[in-house]
């Protein structure tokens, strides 16, 4: 016991895991660049962590000599300064709730630190990593030292975005009104368990990686577009109401409808900034088309999708909707190779598309366009990983 207790005392270690998620109210520029203080409120779906997570180790020890980071097993910049400023803002939680006095059983805020990430989906896949990585990095750093404190508004130091995959289900980021930014901060609108039939399809599209980052795209837009100054001072604040109202109703025709109007609205904003910016590709253009034809098909919105500052596709549907539609997809982007797994995470049941259907909705397939499609749903928030052989780092602080 003595022996462990000296052990736990020169290597501490965390590890959690955090989700990705997927805005439907889109969150797009900045009022303060520094502290990541939006423009506009955002809503977002916190995805399952079975098909998609990031899961960080962080530890701290007398005996490192300096702060290092991996990412996906590769040594990475820990000096960048948004990891700076997470790191920074839990050990002041950590200081301010240890009130000054210094208890020796307590982690010294003085070690350095190693931290490992990795993520359990392709990064190369595009698929929106720096939301879960950061949410992942802060909770499992406030782990490491003990802190309890909302943590949402340290989330959002790492990247907007992250701030919303600090709660599982439906979560709304408010913008917030004070200046340093202690009422920018995410709170839970529904759990996970809220909307059970609620499906997620992730079209994984072949090739190019995205042309502007969000964090410089989001920056020329709020300097050259009236459209985005129009959007985040009367459109959101109405679009934000009436989501949470189709949220709470389940009503999934208010709830489509509006999530695809508002991927529309952001990518306008996209194009009324100047020099402008084409998230959307032919590719995208096809699936929107697609989309639209299916649920005129059925007289309903079966199925919304919605884009954010790259090429994949994110499709809401019901459970009832997803064999079917899956289908439609596989019919109208015949896999080039991987016909096996082109269908990954939650299971996905048969169906037989009428004539009629394939007809109406199936005009011109593109083959080989969708790499793969991920099913999944919407699922809880970061999580504590207790069994230490999933810890990310051996017993030497090493990955
Ligand atoms: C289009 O959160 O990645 O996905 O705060 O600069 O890190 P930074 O930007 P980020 O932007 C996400 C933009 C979006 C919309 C959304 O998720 O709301």
């Amino acid at each position: 016991v003595a022996a462990a207790m000296a052990a736990e005392r020169v290597l501490a270690m965390a590890t959690c895991t955090a989700p990705v998620n997927i805005a439907v109210i889109k969150y797009w520029g900045k009022r303060d660049t520094d502290l990541i203080l939006p423009i506009n409120s955002s809503l977002s779906v916190t995805l399952h962590q079975d098909q998609l997570k990031t899961t960080t180790t962080a530890a701290a020890s007398r005996d490192f000599t300096e702060d290092r980071l991996w990412l996906n097993g590769k040594e990475a910049d820990v000096g960048h300064p948004r990891v700076q400023a997470c790191l920074r803002e839990v050990r002041r939680l950590a200081r301010k709730r240890r009130g000054g006095n210094e208890d020796a059983a307590a982690l010294s805020l003085s070690y350095k630190i190693h931290i490992a990430s990795e993520n359990n989906f392709p990064t190369a896949a595009g698929l929106a990593s720096s939301a879960a990585g950061y949410a992942c990095l802060v909770s499992a750093l406030a782990r490491l030292y003990g802190v309890e404190e909302e943590l949402s508004e340290v989330a959002r130091r790492g990247s907007g975005s992250a701030c919303r995959s600090m709660f599982g289900g439906f979560v709304q980021w408010q913008r917030g009104e004070r200046p340093d930014g202690t009422d920018s901060v995410a709170l839970q609108v529904a759990p996970e368990t809220h909307w059970p039939e609620l499906r997620v399809l992730v079209l994984v599209v072949s090739g190019e990686k995205k042309p502007v980052g969000s964090t410089t795209g989001m920056q020329t837009s709020v300097e050259t577009s009236p459209l985005l100054k129009h959007r985040a001072e009367v459109v959101v604040p109405e679009r934000l109401a009436q989501m949470m109202r189709h949220i709470r109703e389940r009503d999934f025709e208010g709830f489509g409808q509006l999530a695809m109007r508002d991927s529309n609205q952001f990518h306008a904003t996209c194009l009324d900034t100047f020099p402008p910016i084409f998230y959307l590709t032919d590719l995208s253009r096809h699936i929107i088309a697609l989309a639209h034809r299916y649920n005129a098909h059925h007289g309903l919105t079966k199925v919304a999708y919605t884009f954010d500052a790259g090429p994949n596709a994110v499709i809401f549907t019901l459970a009832d909707t997803v064999a079917e539609f899956v289908e439609v997809v596989r019919r109208s982007f015949p896999p080039a190779t991987n016909g096996d797994q082109f269908v990954r995470g939650l299971p996905v049941g048969s169906a037989v598309l009428s004539q009629e259907l394939v007809a109406a909705v199936v005009t011109e397939p593109v083959p080989g366009a969708v790499q793969y499609i991920l099913h999944t749903k919407p699922g809880p928030g970061p999580q504590l990983v207790d069994d230490p052989s999933q810890h990310l780092l051996g017993a030497d602080g090493l990955p």
